[in-house]
């Protein structure tokens, strides 16, 4: 535990956060714009500091199909449920690229994932200066003073080696962590979906014969499209529990559980209306397929029957027991869950589409760590404002940008929310800063120290 030394005066930065995909890309741009506002009116202004362990700005690159959609409209961009005039939204970056008329000629809410992938690129750039790629946050320590936690050390990786930043708060956006089914390890024939379009760069020039595609996830179902398409000699088998995929629920009632309020009803709910709302409302984003990919497949199926050139197979009501790599291939074991009955499949490639699960926060925060306060149910407790609950000696905030579906609902990973998410997280570090005396009271361009990487407020 690092003990604050008198004259021990590192540069403190009011916020640093971990990761920087969308979420945090949000939180720099409202810092940003928060910090353009108090330049011109006068106020407190922050200094923020985010740390990206890629190599440059990436979301899910793994799975950038190019004809998969957004499953969100794009009115949720990074800031128009915050701010609508914001110069960072999706229409700006229309605008930018000259498609803002091709765009509203489509009629259509839900634009391709690599353009959302290039807009959040756009708007990852114009932050640049707030962010140091190629930089693994790899630990968190406290610094005490008279028995009370002050500040928090973050220790960062990079190709120059070890460097600690010191922070008030943390707003940790680490995002969610590929989920393989137990047991399975992933290899040269074994894939999870998320490394996809990677994985199969390495198959050029080779002529695989079968694809398993395992799940029944809006996932499952692209991998399971995008391999029968990229490969027109492979036969492709679905593997999954269900008796057939299930269509996502985006009706108009339906999509409120999304909504700024929703979250509200969610985090002030009994326990057990939380787990009611959660299963209602699962087959809004769990284990659901958009109809018109279900529709595509289906078709493909019946074609392929009626023309005898089957090469897309369903395996329903069963589940792969176990996958290993053989010498020239990779053998799945498929047990159909009606029967009992176990087969064998030989492929090319398996690849696990089983999901993902929120980064373990917990784990970055070492000896913070056993500070922040549990529910009954050993989760970790989470206040409104997405900060951890934590023991009273500890004064720094710890804000959570993921992890919270338990406390704040569905939204929690998802896109829908963010804008709204990061404004409210700015309001708290600002409303309890300034109550706790902390002198954030600075101009954006003028007295916020300079630390190692020219750290400082940006001007939205
Ligand atoms: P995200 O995972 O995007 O970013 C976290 C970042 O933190 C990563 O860049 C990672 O490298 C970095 N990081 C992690 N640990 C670190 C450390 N220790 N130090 C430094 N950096 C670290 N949602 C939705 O609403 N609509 C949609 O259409 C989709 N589509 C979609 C497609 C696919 C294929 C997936 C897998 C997911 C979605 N999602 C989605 C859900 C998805 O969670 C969401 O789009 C965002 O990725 C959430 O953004 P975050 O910034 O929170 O996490």
């Amino acid at each position: 535990m690092a003990q604050a030394r008198p004259g021990d005066d590192p540069l403190i930065h009011d916020l640093i956060g971990i990761g920087f995909g969308p979420s945090n890309v949000a939180m720099a741009i409202a810092v940003g714009e928060h910090n353009a506002r108090v330049g011109r009116d006068g106020g407190a202004a922050l200094s923020a500091r985010f740390f990206e362990q890629q190599p440059r700005f990436g979301w899910h690159r793994g799975m950038l199909i190019d004809d998969a959609t957004m499953q969100v409209s794009f009115l949720k961009d990074l800031v128009t449920l915050r701010n609508p005039a914001s110069e960072f939204s999706f229409l700006c970056y229309l605008k930018s690229k000259g498609r803002l008329i091709d765009f509203i000629n489509h009629k259509n809410l839900f634009p391709l994932r690599v353009e959302f992938h290039d807009y959040f690129e756009w708007a990852a750039a114009q932050v640049e200066d707030q962010v140091s790629y190629g930089h693994e946050v790899v630990g968190v320590t406290p610094v005490v003073r008279d028995g009370v936690v002050e500040h928090l050390d973050v220790t960062v990786r990079s190709a120059e080696g070890l460097a600690l930043h010191r922070a008030r708060n943390l707003v940790m956006g680490t995002g969610l962590r590929p989920r393989m089914p137990e047991g399975v390890r992933r290899g040269e024939r074994i894939w999870h979906n998320s490394e996809l379009l990677h994985r199969v760069e390495e198959l050029d020039g080779t002529e695989p014969s079968r694809f398993v595609v395992v799940g029944a996830g809006q996932s499952a179902a692209e991998n399971v499209a995008y391999l029968h398409r990229r490969f027109p000699r492979a036969e492709v088998c679905a593997v999954f529990s269900r008796y057939g995929y299930s269509p996502a629920d985006d009706s108009a009632f339906a999509n409120r559980i999304f909504d700024p309020e929703a979250v509200d009803a969610f985090y002030s709910a009994p326990e057990h209306v939380k787990q009611q709302l959660i299963g209602y409302h699962g087959n809004t984003n769990y284990s659901v397929v958009d109809i018109d990919l279900i529709d595509d497949l289906y078709r493909q199926m019946y074609q392929e029957k009626v023309l005898g050139t089957e090469r897309l197979r369903f395996l329903n009501v069963s589940r792969v027991t176990g996958a290993e790599e053989t010498p020239d291939g990779v053998r799945a074991d498929v047990r159909n869950l009606v029967s009992g009955e176990d087969s064998t499949l030989d492929a090319d490639v398996v690849v696990f589409a089983t999901g993902y699960r929120p980064a373990d926060p917990i784990g970055l925060l070492g000896e913070v760590g056993p500070r922040c306060l549990r529910d009954e149910e050993g989760r970790v407790k989470v206040e409104r404002d997405y900060r951890i609950a934590t023991d009273p000696a500890l004064r720094c905030g710890i804000y959570l940008q993921g992890g919270t579906e338990h406390t704040h609902g569905i939204t929690s990973s998802l896109l829908s929310n963010t804008a709204v998410r990061v404004g409210e997280i700015l309001d708290s570090v600002l409303d309890r800063g300034l109550k706790a005396g902390v002198d954030a009271v600075r101009t954006p361009a003028g007295s916020v120290r300079a630390g190692a990487e020219g750290a400082g407020a940006q001007a939205g």
